[in-house]
């Protein structure tokens, strides 16, 4: 009992000692391996793999998340199911690892709000398979009506929710930063990775075809 406990704390102690190794590529276009930028939705923001390694971590991206204003689900309210992807990198369709809603400034009780007034949704999947193991991060990011409409997506939601989100980000005055952490993020905006207008997307709502890529940057 004490001997495991004592071996436990050594493993984890050197867990935490090694960073993170810095990943060498943005992210592979999912369609190359089979995969799509749709997924009930669509993804029109990669959190690049060149990104400082902690932010690509839950509880990192969590925490840059909520520093550009979206937080934990209120309490147990899902309003929709998971969606799932295929980011082409040999893992197949797999489901989302986070969902998250704009939290209105109060991490805590703000996503409660968000799920009553509407806001800006995000789902976040991760490019990790073995066929194009980047780290990415690809979110699904869309702006809702609120609860008394359905919770549907508004017009040109896809569009505004990723601009919502890119400009929060890329705030360089004052940088976005949320415990402690303060982060700066340059944005690549990409076309060809998914095609413009509406064709097989979540309520029918087009969207133009860009990609906004992130790289993110633990100041
Ligand atoms: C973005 O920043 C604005 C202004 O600071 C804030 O009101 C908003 O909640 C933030 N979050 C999102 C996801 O738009
Ligand atoms: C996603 O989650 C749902 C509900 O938990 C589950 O039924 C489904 O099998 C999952 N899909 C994948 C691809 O893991
Ligand atoms: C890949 O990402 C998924 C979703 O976050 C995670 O559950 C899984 O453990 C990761 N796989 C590897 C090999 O790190």
């Amino acid at each position: 009992m004490f001997i495991s406990s004592v071996f436990v704390f050594s493993l984890v102690t050197l867990t935490l000692a090694l960073p993170p190794t810095k990943r060498a590529v943005a992210y592979v276009d999912p369609n190359l391996g089979g995969g799509s930028m749709l997924d009930d939705g669509r993804m029109k923001v990669i959190i690049s793999g060149l990104s400082s390694p902690a932010v690509l971590t839950d509880d990192g991206f969590l925490n840059f998340a909520q520093a550009i204003g979206f937080s934990f689900e209120c309490l147990d309210l899902h309003l929709g199911g998971p969606q799932s992807a295929n980011l082409g990198d040999g893992n197949g369709y797999v489901n989302q690892t986070t969902e998250l809603r704009q939290d209105y400034g109060d991490a805590l009780l703000g996503t409660c709000l968000e799920s009553l007034i509407g806001g800006n949704h995000l789902r976040v999947f991760r490019q990790n398979g073995s066929e194009a193991d980047t780290g990415a991060l690809f979110l699904a990011v869309s702006k809702e009506e609120n609860v008394f409409e359905g919770h549907t997506i508004v017009p040109d939601g896809y569009n505004i929710g990723r601009d919502l989100l890119v400009q929060n980000a890329t705030n360089t005055n004052p940088l976005p930063s949320f415990g402690g952490v303060t982060y700066s993020a340059t944005l690549e905006q990409v076309t060809g990775l998914l095609p413009a207008g509406s064709a097989g997307v979540n309520h029918g709502i087009a969207t133009d075809g860009v990609t906004s890529v992130l790289t993110v940057t633990i100041v």
